[in-house]
Formats: structure tokens, C-alpha cells, sequence
């Protein structure tokens, strides 16, 4: 059975997590250095965001070298070390790499954009005149490049540029990649906005509905499978290598097209993620209606936060402690790989902004200035950015072992969170790791999933979880042996009698 069924995974936002030598940003001495508290909080693997050399315009997802640590985060003596440690531990690592795009200082485009017949030219897309495809930070996606008269794609930032899958010498340059971090002994990968590889030269116009691009052509192109199972296939040849794809969707059937024993092992479907509100019901349609798209035996992921997107514990629960509990019990109680955002198990808040000087992150600048531009005042725009930026999830670990918090603490401050009710969270999220190694959930599919007013219940193997969405307290009627074996309940003759917020574990008996 493969080894990332049953595993729960941690990311890492290289930047943010252990600062070693006081430069501000972390490291990989910094990070070794906490791979105790890590294997003691109970993660099986880690996912490290980009730590390439990078300009850093989309922090770091604008790759300049694939095989190389940015001297920021160490050097390669420093990655070893952090492997052999991570390995001692037993957990595992996975990486991210960037393949759709490289950053425009990849010495690849350098050369590409030199001139028109430069052996590197067909590493990435150039055109005449471009298309109507708008990149994903906004304005078009066609960067009209002064040298050659001719325009380069770009899906992300102008800094971004996409790499011209269509092209073999690409593709062994790409082999060659995975071959070098897979001799470093990485466990798997993450592939960065995979559905989005272009591998058809034909760049007709995408529909606009209602004002809203449909990325019809840009994405999902013919030859996708064929390119994800080349990949799967050269990966796989001497081990077990886990592959997570991210697909730029948020559309089920089409995540979950992509995830198969021949292609990625897991997809991330975004139905938690993205989503600004949620309870018993909706969750209950999502479990439903990954259920319904995934093939045979393969899982979802289960994750409510990333470096992408808000923290759940304001997003999702406004603060409220027990609901964020709530929601980390179901992503650990689920069937799925769970994906833990590093901070979520402090409960680590948003980070608030008050200029637009604070933030770094180009989906937050970009969406100000474009605001500006359309005619929005400072204020208004200000909001807008606020919105997008995806700073609000980066910002510096706190470990529990600062302990005793103290309440001036701005993470503390700003969840409004009492230093025990913190602590609390580190525990809630050590327990439950804690209970899930001390019985396999490698194998446990769903024997039933049910949705009962606010409870919503799911059976696997011997466990049955509750998980009650409401703020009332409510009678949940169980006939035959049970034992509370996780979480905090009443247990009556005639039920289980659950507070606001309540999360369960019991076994039950045949
Ligand atoms: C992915 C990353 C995101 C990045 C984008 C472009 O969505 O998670 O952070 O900006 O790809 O590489």
C-alpha cells in the first residue's frame, strides 16, 4: 500500500518558518532545527514550497535555477542535512516544482530571447501577435518583448514564462530535473499549476462570459494525460514517488480527471480551500461529490489553508476556536491525505494590513495598482488588495515553545486568542495526530457518510466520527456498544449528547 495513504502532510513556507542566522527569512538550518517539533507534533511528511534560486516576483514560484538552494535558505550541504534529519525522523519530503513556467533570469530564456534562431528560442512560446488569454495576476498574458519584436507567454507574472511543452528537448531538460531531486532522495512532488502545460501550439481566443475569461484553451490541452503519465512513469521507475498535482480548477470531475495509478496520486480539489463559508451540509455535499468524481481508489486531499489563500481559523471560523478544531478534526478524521498549513495547529490568524507598502505578494500589488488604474481611490483600492494579497497567510511561525504564551504576542493579539486556548490547539492537533498513528488509516474507506440536521457522520473501520456543526447542543441517538475514544461528549442511555462545535471519535462494536 502505498506509503502517502494514511500520511498526514505539513507545508512549509520556506520564508516564514526558522530563521537561523538572522537574516529574517528561514532557512534550512532553521528548518532541521525543527524537525523535532515537527516529529513530535506527529507529521509524516513535509511539502517545502519553491527554495530555488529565484528573483522572488511570485515568491519563488519563478524559478531561475531548478537545481539549486537559494543561498537565502543554505546551500546544498545544507539540504542534505536537512534530508538525513528529516529522514532519522521518518518523515518524508516532497518539493514543489515549478514546471509550467521558469522566471525570465532562468538562463534558458536568457538565451531564448537573444534571437530568433538561439537553440533555447522553442524553450518557450513566442508568437507574433498575441492572443486574448489574460494572465492569472491580471492584463494579458502576452509580454511584447523589445529584442526580437515578438511576444512570449506567460500565464502568471511577465517575470513568469511558460515553457513550451510541445518541445522534447523541454521535456528531457524536465526529466533531467526530477532525476536530480530524486537522486537527492525526495519522497514526491508537488506540481505547480500542472493543467495548466502548454502543449499545442494553437492559440485560438478563449470565450469571455458575462466578462469572465473561460479557460478553455489555455487549459487542460490535449496531451496533458500523456504528459502526467510520462512523468509518472519516469518518476516510478526505481520507487514508490508521490506526485500531488495542483490543478487550476475549481470545477471536481475535472480535478479528479488527472488522478489515477497511471498519473498523480492525489489531486488538490480547492472545495475546502477556497471556500469562504461552510457547515454541516456543504461539507457533506463536498465529501459526496469527491466520492462521486475520484476513480476507483483514488483519494482526495483534505486541506482548508495553503500559502495561497486566507487561514481558515478567519476565514472560515471568524476566530472561533472550537469551530477551527472542528474543521482540523474533519481534516484529519476524513478519507483523504491531509495537508496541515504550517501555524494552523497555533491557531495562526491572518496577518491584518493597514498600506499597501506592507505586502510583497504580487496578486495583492498588482490588484492595487490595477484598481488605481481603473479609477478606484486609495482607500477602496486598498480594500481590494487587502482581498487578494496572500501575505495574510505568510507570515512567521510561532512555536508553542515559547510557551508560556504571552498575551503580547501580536499573533495572539490579533486572533484575540488567550494564550491557553492556543496551547489548546497545539494539543487538539497533537491528540488527533496521535490517534490516527495509533491506528492505520491506510485503509479505511467510508462504510457509510451521513448528514443528520448539523451532525454529520462518516464510519471508517471500526471508527465512527461525529462532527456536529451547530452552537446548540443536541441528542445524537446511538443504540449498541460505543466507547469515546476521541473528543468530549455526554454519553446517555438513549445517545451521545454533543456541545457546539463538537468533533467524536467511538468505536463501535459489531
Ligand atoms: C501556484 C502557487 C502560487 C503561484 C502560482 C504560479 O498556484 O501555489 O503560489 O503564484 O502557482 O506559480
Amino acid at each position: 500500500m502505498e506509503f502517502w495513504r494514511g500520511s498526514v502532510f505539513y507545508e512549509i513556507y520556506m520564508k516564514s518558518f526558522q530563521d537561523s542566522n538572522g537574516d529574517g527569512l528561514g532557512d534550512f538550518v532553521g528548518l532541521t532545527s525543527r524537525l523535532d517539533y515537527l516529529a513530535d507534533l506527529g507529521v509524516d511528511g513535509i511539502w517545502l514550497t519553491p527554495f530555488y534560486p529565484s528573483p522572488q516576483v511570485d515568491n519563488g514560484y519563478d524559478v531561475s535555477d531548478y537545481c539549486e538552494i537559494n543561498p537565502d535558505y543554505g546551500n546544498m550541504t545544507d539540504f542534505r542535512e536537512f534530508m538525513k534529519a528529516a529522514d532519522e525522523r521518518g518523515i518524508k519530503v516532497i518539493i514543489d516544482l515549478v514546471l509550467n513556467h521558469s522566471s525570465t533570469e532562468h538562463v534558458w530564456f536568457k538565451e531564448s530571447r537573444k534571437n530568433k534562431t538561439n537553440s533555447k528560442r522553442d524553450y518557450y512560446i513566442w508568437r507574433e501577435k498575441p492572443n486574448n488569454w489574460e494572465s492569472f495576476f491580471g492584463g494579458s498574458a502576452w509580454e511584447l518583448d523589445d529584442l526580437t519584436g515578438e511576444y512570449y507567454y506567460h500565464s502568471f507574472a511577465k517575470e513568469q514564462a511558460d515553457l513550451n511543452w510541445s518541445n522534447q528537448a523541454v521535456r528531457a531538460e524536465i526529466e533531467q530535473i526530477l532525476a536530480f531531486w530524486l537522486n537527492e532522495g525526495v519522497a514526491g512532488f508537488r506540481l505547480d499549476v500542472i493543467n495548466n502545460l502548454t502543449l499545442v501550439l494553437e492559440f485560438p481566443d478563449n470565450p469571455v462570459v458575462d466578462g469572465e475569461m473561460e479557460h478553455v484553451y489555455d487549459r487542460n490541452q490535449q496531451g496533458l494525460e500523456q504528459a502526467l503519465e510520462d512523468i509518472a512513469s519516469f518518476c516510478r521507475k526505481e520507487r514508490e514517488v508521490f506526485l500531488v498535482g495542483e490543478i487550476s480548477s475549481d470545477k471536481l470531475p475535472e480535478i479528479a480527471k488527472y488522478s489515477s495509478e497511471k498519473m498523480l496520486d492525489v489531486t488538490f480539489n480547492f472545495n475546502f480551500g477556497s471556500v469562504e463559508q461552510i457547515d454541516a451540509k456543504s461539507v457533506f455535499t463536498s465529501l459526496n461529490e469527491m466520492e462521486t468524481a475520484l476513480n476507483e481508489g483514488q483519494w482526495p486531499t483534505l486541506f482548508f489553508g495553503s500559502h495561497d489563500m486566507s487561514r481558515f481559523l478567519t476565514r472560515l471560523a471568524d476566530g472561533n476556536l472550537s469551530k477551527t478544531k472542528l474543521l482540523a478534526f474533519l481534516m484529519l478524521t476524513a478519507k483523504g491525505v491531509p495537508f496541515i498549513y504550517y501555524g494552523e495547529e497555533v491557531g495562526l490568524p491572518d496577518l491584518p494590513f493597514s498600506s499597501v507598502k506592507e505586502m510583497r505578494d504580487i496578486q495583492g500589488t498588482n490588484a492595487y495598482y490595477q484598481a488605481l488604474k481603473t479609477g478606484s481611490n486609495e482607500e477602496d483600492a486598498l480594500k481590494i488588495a487587502i482581498g487578494k494579497t496572500r501575505d495574510k497567510a505568510r507570515g512567521p511561525m510561532v512555536f508553542p515553545d515559547k510557551r508560556p504564551f504571552t498575551l503580547d504576542e501580536p499573533w495572539i493579539k490579533m486572533a484575540s486568542l488567550k494564550e491557553e486556548e492556543a496551547l489548546s490547539m497545539w494539543q487538539f492537533y497533537k491528540t488527533l495526530l496521535a490517534f490516527r498513528k495509533a491506528h492505520d488509516f491506510k485503509e479505511k474507506e467510508y462504510a457509510f457518510l451521513r448528514l443528520d440536521g448539523e451532525i454529520l457522520s462518516y464510519q471508517r473501520g471500526e471508527f465512527l466520527f461525529l462532527l456536529h456543526f451547530g452552537e446548540d447542543k443536541v441528542l445524537y441517538p446511538l443504540s449498541g456498544q460505543k466507547q469515546l475514544v476521541f473528543g468530549e461528549a455526554d454519553m446517555l442511555e438513549t445517545g451521545i449528547r454533543l456541545g457546539a462545535y463538537t468533533g467524536i471519535a467511538l468505536r463501535v462494536e459489531d
